[in-house]
């Protein structure tokens, strides 16, 4: 299949940036990463630059690979960029390639963007200060069932930040919830409950992420489907440590 390209190029955080037409010649059985690698081969081959974008696992996993695809974050299918195939796309088409589009996430290179607004994120309360010691006995700490499934469906979030780039609040409230519900569903995350959903919201505001209006974008493009009652909870636990007086 013969694929129409344009992607974006953009040399430094501090130049600006346009689209790039190329043609590239693709099996439908490529995932779209290898089809851009298939790309940088091409380009490699005339002596011209490649185009940079983030991966790693290439399955699913890390989180590293977000790309707008044709306006959509990750593209036409609910997954990761990684996982997304041609299959998805026909012979001829165009396919527009753009970094993700928000302010805490500028772009340092083509289509890499710098996500560590997000590790700022979990450094300000997304963790457990418990010092772990010695394995401790199976079952030491009994959690519900419908607790442990909810916690870890939710720990599913790769952090890769579709949600902040589907939104067009820019809001991360989809991340952040997933990660204040997955350590609120457990007895471990209770000691540090309150300060943790109030630093953490602090700290969205402060890294310049929107509000939530409830318009559903994030959920919808989330590849690993966090359901967006998880902001339901964030908005819960913020009530109560304001409740609390912290
Ligand atoms: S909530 Fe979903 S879209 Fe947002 S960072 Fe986590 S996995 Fe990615
Ligand atoms: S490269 Fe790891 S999730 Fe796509």
């Amino acid at each position: 299949m013969i694929i129409n390209l344009k992607v974006w190029r953009q040399d430094s955080p501090a130049v600006e940036g346009e689209l790039v037409s190329y043609q590239v010649e693709a099996s439908e059985d490529m995932s779209f990463l290898e089809m851009l690698d298939v790309l940088n081969e091409d380009l490699i081959g005339k002596g011209e630059e490649p185009v940079v974008f983030e991966s790693d696992c290439r399955e699913g996993i890390c989180g590293s690979c977000g790309l707008m695809i044709n306006g959509q974050a990750h593209g036409p299918e609910v997954t990761t960029s990684c996982q997304l195939h041609m299959r998805s796309f026909k012979d001829g088409d165009e396919i527009v390639v753009e970094p993700w589009r928000a302010d805490p996430f500028p772009v340092l290179k083509d289509l890499m963007v710098d996500r560590s607004a997000f590790d700022r994120l979990i450094a300000s309360g997304g963790y457990v200060s418990v010092n772990t010691g010695a394995a401790p006995d199976a079952h030491a700490v009994p959690v519900p069932k419908p607790n442990a499934d909810r916690a870890f469906d939710v720990a599913t979030c790769i952090g890769c930040g579709a949600c902040v780039a589907a939104c067009p609040n820019g809001s991360a409230s989809l991340f952040l919830g997933a990660k204040i519900t997955h350590l609120s569903e457990l007895p471990q995350g209770q000691a540090e409950r309150d300060q943790r959903v109030v630093n953490m919201v602090g700290q969205h505001d402060h890294e310049g992420f929107g509000g939530c209006t409830n318009i559903g974008e994030c959920t919808a493009a989330c590849p690993k489907g966090i359901p967006l009652d998880v902001i339901s909870r964030l908005n819960s636990d913020l009530r109560t440590a304001l409740r609390h007086g912290r």
